[in-house]
């Protein structure tokens, strides 16, 4: 809207958070409050869109600036009021709008949608009102201001809960806070509110009142949805409303064709971004940016914070940040997916995994029990049960390169830097400290040393020991000698390059 202004309030306090944090900058749905306020009036392409702030400042200033570097910050030094505040937003702007229409909304109702606004600017002109007032009807109406109307029905003036009668208390119609003005009436208005009231505050809403008097044309649009213009002034209402906030994101979801198993465990930011067929399980959290693409399944019990995950992947009992997992792609259950994991399509990042900067190629597999740090893994390869990824010296971290369809023993450990080549083997148990030509296997563990009769001499009397004896073992008195290859070894070809 070309000829549209739009001033936030946010100068205010909020000791009622009890918190080091300004109340506007408090989050829900994976935003702050006055993040999701900037989202929804930016959607209407104002013009000019003005941020008032004031208390703490130093925290609000560049968190707007950096959401919306386009957003003219005025600062009130001292908060005088709601009138005051509009006043200093106004003497802000080099080119203070003259015509069209000024919004004036509060930066602490997370739930004011884009649509809300845009309907109300549309019947705010087309009722050619001085000024036009969000209203809503609401049970509990303390502490809001009440729309005072005349025996005609036409609004009159708003009055505050300090300045108002018992009989002007008991109106349930309140100033929702979202104002919009003629922009030429609130430039002649703006100067002429004072402060002789309760609070001894600049009262916005005076110019209801004001408006009325000269004659002018206001209006009172009710809200059906009043929650849209509810602030969160303690802890125990920033949780309804990040609540009813991610109660109107899973539903979203769910009318575009993404199934959400359980509606009241799932949550799911204001950014993320899912595909239809998705399904999400039980207790499942989904952060930031994500993007979950086409029949993936998530779930259950899973975070995923600014995740990429591929069509048709499985997500089970993991938790991640900034990981993306490639189509078809397995991961879980009991995962670790930590910041640059790259896991290609077909692959699998399996039970008690933990992976960090590895981009594991398509159909590579670390199935299970293993660290993967600071590492590459070429396609097809199989890496084996409890691997570790040693990618730290104390130091400085390196890194480890297996190539592509590349078969690794179980147990071992990679000392980076190092690099195992196309098509390797290792051993079990292999320590790997020097690179591993392509084809090649790699061993390292010491030849198996087999101490007979040994139990019987040192563990006589146990329960150990009959089972032993009952067993044909070497009893007492034997010599504990050794033997190199016992029943059932001898036959594997590294254990026998390595003697
Ligand atoms: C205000 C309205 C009231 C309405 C209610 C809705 C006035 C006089 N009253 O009351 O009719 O029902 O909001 O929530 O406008 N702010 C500043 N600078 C100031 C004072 C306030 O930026 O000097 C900001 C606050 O940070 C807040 C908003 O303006 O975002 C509203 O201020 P607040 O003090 O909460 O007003 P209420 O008394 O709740
Ligand atoms: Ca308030």
């Amino acid at each position: 809207m070309s000829d549209l202004t739009v001033i936030v309030l946010a100068a205010g306090g909020g000791t009622r958070m009890k918190s080091k944090t300004p109340k506007v900058l408090h989050r829900i749905g994976g935003r702050t409050m006055i993040g999701h306020v900037l989202t929804a009036v930016a959607a209407l392409e104002p013009a000019r869109l003005v941020t008032v702030v004031g208390h703490q400042r130093e925290l609000v200033a560049p968190h707007v600036s950096e959401r919306y570097p386009d957003a003219v910050l005025a600062v009130q030094e001292e908060q005088l009021g709601t009138g005051h505040a509009v006043r200093v937003a106004l003497d802000a702007l080099a080119d203070a709008p003259t015509e069209g229409v000024v919004l004036v909304a509060n930066g602490d109702t997370p739930l004011l949608e884009t649509q809300t606004l845009r309907a109300f600017a549309e019947a705010h002109r087309a009722a050619d009102a001085a000024v036009s007032i969000l209203s809503g009807i609401v049970a509990n109406p303390f502490g809001y201001g009440r729309i005072v109307r005349d025996d005609a029905g036409a609004v009159q003036a708003i009055v505050e809960e300090k300045d108002a009668t018992d009989a002007q208390r008991a109106i349930t119609e309140i100033n929702s806070g979202i104002l919009a003005f003629d922009a030429a009436y609130l430039a002649d208005v703006i100067g002429r509110i004072g402060n002789d009231n309760a609070k001894g505050e600049y009262y916005l809403t005076d110019a209801i009142g004001l408006a009325r008097d000269a004659g002018l044309v206001v209006a009172a649009h009710a809200i059906e949805d009043a929650q849209q213009t509810e602030g969160a002034n303690d802890r125990a209402q920033l949780a309804v409303l990040g609540r009813e906030l991610n109660r109107r994101i899973v539903t979203r979801w769910m009318e575009d064709g993404v199934t959400v198993m359980d509606p009241a465990t799932t949550w799911i930011d204001a950014d993320v971004v899912l595909a239809p067929d998705v399904t999400i399980l039980p207790g499942t959290q989904l952060l930031g940016a994500t993007v979950v693409a086409e029949d993936a399944v998530v779930g259950p019990d899973t975070t995923l914070e600014d995740c990429e995950i591929g069509t048709g992947a499985r997500v089970v009992r993991t938790h991640g940040q900034l990981a993306v997992i490639g189509a078809g792609a397995s991961v879980g259950p009991f995962a670790y997916l930590r910041p640059g994991t790259l896991l290609g399509a077909d692959g699998k990042i399996g039970t008690f995994v933990e992976t960090k900067n590895a981009q594991i190629a398509d159909g590579a597999k670390v199935p299970h029990l293993s660290y993967v740090g600071d590492a590459e893994i070429g396609e097809g390869t199989n890496i084996g049960a409890g691997t570790i990824f040693a990618n730290y010296d104390g130091v400085n971290k390196h890194r480890t390169v297996v190539g592509k369809q590349a078969k690794t023993g179980s147990n071992n450990t990679f000392v980076a830097p190092v690099v195992i080549g196309d098509g390797a083997s290792t051993g079990g148990g292999t320590v790997v400290r020097r690179n591993v030509p392509a084809g090649a296997l790699a061993v390292s563990a010491s030849p198996q040393r087999n101490l007979e009769g040994w139990v019987a001499s040192h563990r006589a009397g146990t329960a150990q020991a009959a089972a032993a004896e009952a067993a044909g073992a070497a009893v007492a008195g034997a010599t504990g000698e050794q033997s190199e290859n016992g029943p059932g070894l001898g036959d594997d070809p590294a254990e026998r390059a390595e003697s």
